[in-house]
């Protein structure tokens, strides 16, 4: 990605899947599906959106949000494209869709030996909140994260 290249953050639609299952096969074990994804497009409160570089899909959030409560389900980001800001635009912009449909805290759970993952949340203002022991494939241990939407933090 050049200096110049400019990202841009928008609604997924169908034509992106491809792409986004291309980044979803890259950088988790068990990836979403096709129809997990075509579910997100459609489903009363669930908002995916892509960032584009230069109208490539460069990652992807799938955020739900319902009464006070957000949940980020999915985040990734083109491993060619890491270490960009890209994730943390991706997370901005879920803070700002969650605020306006009245969210008031933000939800997620993330593998413990995942460290990028967990810096960047860290980074955004989340805490640890608990553990779920076993969770992932009945071996690794989910990490409960929590961030308050209300006010600026
Ligand atoms: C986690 C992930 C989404 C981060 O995407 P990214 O675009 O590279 O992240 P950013 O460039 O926006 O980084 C934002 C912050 O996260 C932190 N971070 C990102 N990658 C990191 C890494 N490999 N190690 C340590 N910290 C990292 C940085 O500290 C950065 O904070 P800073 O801007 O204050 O320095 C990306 O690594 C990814 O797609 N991983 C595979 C999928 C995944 O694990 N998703 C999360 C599931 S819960």
């Amino acid at each position: 990605m050049s200096g110049q290249e400019t990202i841009s953050i928008r609604p997924m639609c169908e034509s992106d899947l491809d792409a986004v299952l291309a980044i979803e096969h890259a950088s988790f074990p068990a990836p979403w599906r096709r129809e997990h994804f075509l579910h997100e497009l459609v489903a009363p409160h669930a908002f995916p959106f892509v960032a584009a570089a230069d109208g490539e899909v460069a990652g992807y959030v799938c955020l739900m949000s319902l009464f006070d409560e957000a949940q980020i389900l999915d985040i990734a980001v083109d491993p060619r494209q890491r270490g960009r800001g890209i994730a943390r635009q991706l997370m901005e912009h879920a803070f700002k869709v969650a605020r306006m449909q009245g969210a008031e805290f933000m939800a997620l759970e993330v593998r413990a030996s995942n460290m990028a993952a967990i810096t960047l949340y860290e980074r955004l203002g989340f805490v640890r909140t608990g553990v779920r022991r076993g969770y992932y494939e009945g071996k690794e241990d989910a990490v409960l994260m929590e961030k308050s939407l209300l006010g600026d933090s």
